[in-house]
């Protein structure tokens, strides 16, 4: 067993695990399940999280990595009762139908909104930065129209 200490949604937390144990089910052991278990090989992007602000998919992500580092799940971006941005243009452009890759896509989303904060990006650059992220059900446009509307929301948002 080995002890790791990270950060998870804003909370200090210290694990004593199994070095095997993939990140993806430690935090789901913790209740955070919007974490969601799909393909387990790093193909879907259903299991993203944001370590230290880079999407990352964490079933092939040893949760002994994340000893020292910063983890956020879409549970963490809500703000006093407030969808983030990303959360909320998500629902506005009707990008969510049954919603099992939304919680990997809202991290990956949230990553490309932040990291280009200033630029606003092409259909085809949103397409590229979303390309690890699997839907069986959207036919993506609204996907990238949420990503669109998202940059747009965040550039409203004062700070
Ligand atoms: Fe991790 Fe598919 S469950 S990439
Ligand atoms: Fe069903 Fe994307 S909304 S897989």
């Amino acid at each position: 067993m080995l002890t790791i200490n990270c950060t998870i949604n804003g909370r200090a937390y210290k694990f004593t695990l199994d070095p095997r144990m993939s990140l993806m089910e430690l935090l789901r052991q913790h209740g955070l399940n919007s974490v969601k278990q799909g393909c387990s090989v790093g193909e879907c992007g259903a299991c993203t999280v944001l370590i230290d602000d880079v999407a990352t998919d964490t079933c092939i992500y040893l949760a002994v990595w994340a000893d020292g580092k910063t983890i956020r799940t879409t549970e963490g971006e809500v703000q006093h009762g407030q969808l983030s941005v990303v959360q909320q243009a998500y629902v506005d452009t009707g990008a969510v139908q049954c919603g099992f890759c939304t919680p990997g896509l809202v991290m990956t989303s949230t990553s490309m909104v932040e990291r280009f904060r200033g630029k606003r990006l092409t259909e085809q650059e949103i397409r590229r930065g979303l390309a690890g992220n699997l839907c069986r059900c959207t036919g993506y446009t609204a996907i990238v129209n949420a990503v669109e509307k998202a940059q747009l929301l965040d550039e409203e948002t004062p700070r």
